[in-house]
């Protein structure tokens, strides 16, 4: 017998769903101290198929309790990727002051019409619930935002404009992002478009994302639009590319030509923030695969999970910005420490010290930018390589080798990463184990890569490499087990 969420591969503290297909996270919301996680679900295989809105609460993001399903096909289509909004003032006439509406914002895709050659272009429709989530009920007037021009034409993101008193719905239109405003959620008013010409177009924009930050360690604040990308992602397959810039209430423009990606790993994908959060902090969650491989993955009950939640901010690393993400705060709580240590690895040889939970665990290390290779060794000889790059200014990822690869070809390809402006050289690595992922921050979420991995038994030994003709002097070793 195995147990409830024991299944191998079982992640034990990222979300995934209890079984069958999940993808993006919709709806991200939090109301009366509840974090909503809405996800991209089809309950009958774990393949995509016709989606529902699976769901899930939490008081800390960290701890899920499934839900039953929130939204189901209705007539108008099938329910893609969305928001979800709390309407303070009743704009929308859905509930009322005393009571006021979640309302979730989606796309509905009409497969039939698709099948049947027809016009398949989406259209966004809304549900509310006046139960804090526990159910929700179909708009009669659905759907909300026609749309005969473009086939693909989805993944509402919407929030309240303060300085416009206003509701504000970013949306993707194939190869760029369009704004639209409304009074009450319900009859939405186009009003600009960005991105045709900037950033990167190897696949459709998905799941776009706009909001503010301040700049750390300023009084300067920025708007942030994140775009989601398959295929054309820089390891291939699809990732997530953002823009910095500025939105005027009506327009979003940013100087910035060039893609910057939010993550460099494979598996990081979709992703986006909580409206409505305690204390503005953006918090952001990704769906963990890729469409690449995504149906092939080595799991039968689910498949896929969520990234760990984290915490977005924007800082300036000489001269430029750059959106840094890094697990929220509340992930300490989870930590249980095994060692504390530090090591020196002598020219053209190696360290190893052992890992008692390897399958959840945090391992924290300080390392110069050298010929070193990180390796998450287990005793079937299983190994997970990060190998610094200091020629090329590069972080491979090598899963080729890590455990169960060869359900996808491009699934053992190197993965790497520009690290660039390091400014004093040292890397600050924060590396998340989970029983199939693999999460690496360096220098408190300057650079992220996530990636999936299956190996067939825990990771127990973490083994350091020196290729350089100088001893190095690794600092700060760290190992956490990660609790449940
Ligand atoms: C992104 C995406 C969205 C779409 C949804 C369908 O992964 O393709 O654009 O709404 O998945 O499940």
């Amino acid at each position: 017998e195995i147990g409830y969420y024991e299944e191998p591969f079982r992640p034990q503290y990222h979300f995934s769903p209890p079984e069958k297909w999940m993808n993006d996270p919709n709806g991200l919301v939090y109301h009366q101290g509840v974090y909503h996680l809405f996800y991209q679900y089809y309950p009958e295989d774990i393949v995509w198929g016709p989606m529902h809105w699976g769901h899930a609460t939490s008081t800390d993001l960290l701890h899920w309790e499934n839900k039953p399903i929130a939204l189901y096909p209705d007539e108008n289509g099938l329910i893609f990727s969305g928001s979800a909004v709390i309407d303070h003032e009743n704009t929308s006439g859905l509930g009322s002051e005393e009571n006021p509406p979640l309302v979730a914002i989606f796309t509905y895709h009409d497969m039939e019409k698709e099948k049947g050659g027809g016009n398949d272009h989406q259209i966004q429709g809304v549900a509310y619930s006046l139960d804090n989530g526990e159910t929700f009920t179909m708009y009669e007037g659905n759907p909300v935002l026609l749309n005969s021009e473009f086939r693909d034409f989805r993944d509402p993101k919407v929030f309240w404009d303060e300085d416009m008193k206003h509701w504000v719905m970013a949306l993707v239109a194939g190869d760029h992002l369009r704004l639209y405003h409304s009074d009450n959620l319900l009859e939405w008013t186009y009003m600009s478009r960005f991105g045709e010409d900037q950033g990167a177009h190897g696949g459709v924009w998905e799941c776009p994302d706009l909001f503010e930050l301040q700049v750390e360690g300023t009084d300067e604040k920025k708007w942030v639009l994140l775009i989601s990308i398959n295929p054309g992602a820089p390891n291939g397959g699809s990732g997530t590319q953002y823009f910095v810039g500025d939105f005027d209430g009506i327009t979003f423009t940013s100087e910035q030509q060039e893609a910057k990606w939010l993550d460099w790993g494979t598996d990081n994908y979709a992703g986006v923030t909580y409206n409505n959060t305690p204390g503005d902090e953006r918090i952001f969650i990704g769906w963990m695969s890729n469409w690449d491989y995504a149906r092939d993955t080595p799991t039968e009950v689910w498949r896929s999970a969520m990234t760990l939640p984290r915490k977005l901010s924007l800082a300036i690393y000489e001269g430029e910005y750059t959106l840094v993400n890094y697990p929220i705060e509340g992930v300490a709580d989870l930590l249980v420490e095994e060692k504390s240590l530090k090591l020196q690895v002598p020219a053209g040889g190696e360290v190893s010290t052992e890992l008692n939970n390897g399958s959840q665990s945090r391992i924290h290390f300080t390392s110069p930018m050298e010929d070193l290779s990180f390796i998450l060794k287990n005793e079937s000889g299983e190994v997970l390589v990060l190998k610094l790059d200091p020629g090329q200014g590069l972080l491979n990822l090598d899963r080729s080798a890590s455990g169960l690869v060869d359900f996808k070809e491009t699934f053992g390809r190197v993965q790497q990463m520009p690290l660039e402006h390091l400014g004093d050289g040292e890397l600050e690595f924060d590396i998340f184990t989970d029983a199939s992922s693999i999460e690496v921050f360096i220098n408190k979420g300057q650079f992220a890569m996530t990636a999936q991995v299956f190996p067939t038994e825990p990771y127990s030994e973490l083994l350091i490499s020196n290729q350089g003709s100088e001893p190095v002097e690794i600092l700060q070793v760290e190992v956490h087990a990660v609790n449940r």
